[in-house]
């Protein structure tokens, strides 16, 4: 474990000293300045550290798409694809996405028209209750990006992260199923 160094404490943080180390102190708390891609648009933003990057998506971006559920890891609903990884954007601190390329739901399409897995939702019926609908879609949105090819059991693998307790699944799966033409297309498939 890297040892602190008490006249640098975010050097834990950034022990490669990619961090912004610019902070300051406002109100008696501490923030921070950070950087990162968000749905192609380089963003900048100060925050303490000890908020996550989905507090910081929703709070200080506004990007509203991304749900909070459960908090702590279980539920999926905060899912956001970090540098092409599907991830709990709960269990992120904000201060650890400097650098990073980070899509969230209102990244998959563009004002206007939906994207094709978005698409197939509507033409499937998968979208269900809504609440847990973004963070189900960018779930699929990573896997198709990385195994256009997953088969029916894949999906349902990758999907059992994200909780959904109103309907079932077979909508979802199915809608899944459907998008994965378009991500077999070099011009759908999303760079990680
Ligand atoms: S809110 Fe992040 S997994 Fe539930
Ligand atoms: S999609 Fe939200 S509970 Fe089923």
């Amino acid at each position: 474990m890297q040892a602190l160094n008490t006249e640098d404490p975010w050097s834990v943080l950034s022990p490669g000293g990619l961090f912004a180390r610019r902070y300051q102190h406002a109100g008696g708390r501490m923030r921070l300045d950070i950087n990162f891609e968000l749905n192609g648009e380089n963003v900048s933003v100060n925050v303490e550290p000890r908020m996550t990057l989905g507090d910081c998506i929703r709070h200080e971006l506004h990007r509203t798409g991304t749900h909070i559920g459960c908090e702590h890891g279980v539920c999926g609903a905060c899912t956001v694809i970090v540098n092409g990884e599907a991830s709990r954007s709960c269990l992120i601190l904000a201060v650890q996405a400097q650098g990073a390329k980070i899509i969230t739901v209102e990244g998959l399409s563009n004002d206007e028209e939906l994207s094709p897995l978005q698409r197939s939702f509507r033409k499937h019926h998968g979208l269900q209750c809504g609440f847990c609908t973004p963070g189900i879609i960018t779930t699929a949105h990573a896997l198709l990006s990385r195994e256009p090819e997953a088969d029916e059991e894949r999906i349902r693998e990758v999907l059992s992260g994200n909780v959904c307790r109103c309907t079932g699944y077979l909508s979802i799966v199915r809608a899944v199923l459907d998008a994965r033409d378009a991500y077999r297309s070099t011009e759908q498939a999303v760079e990680s």
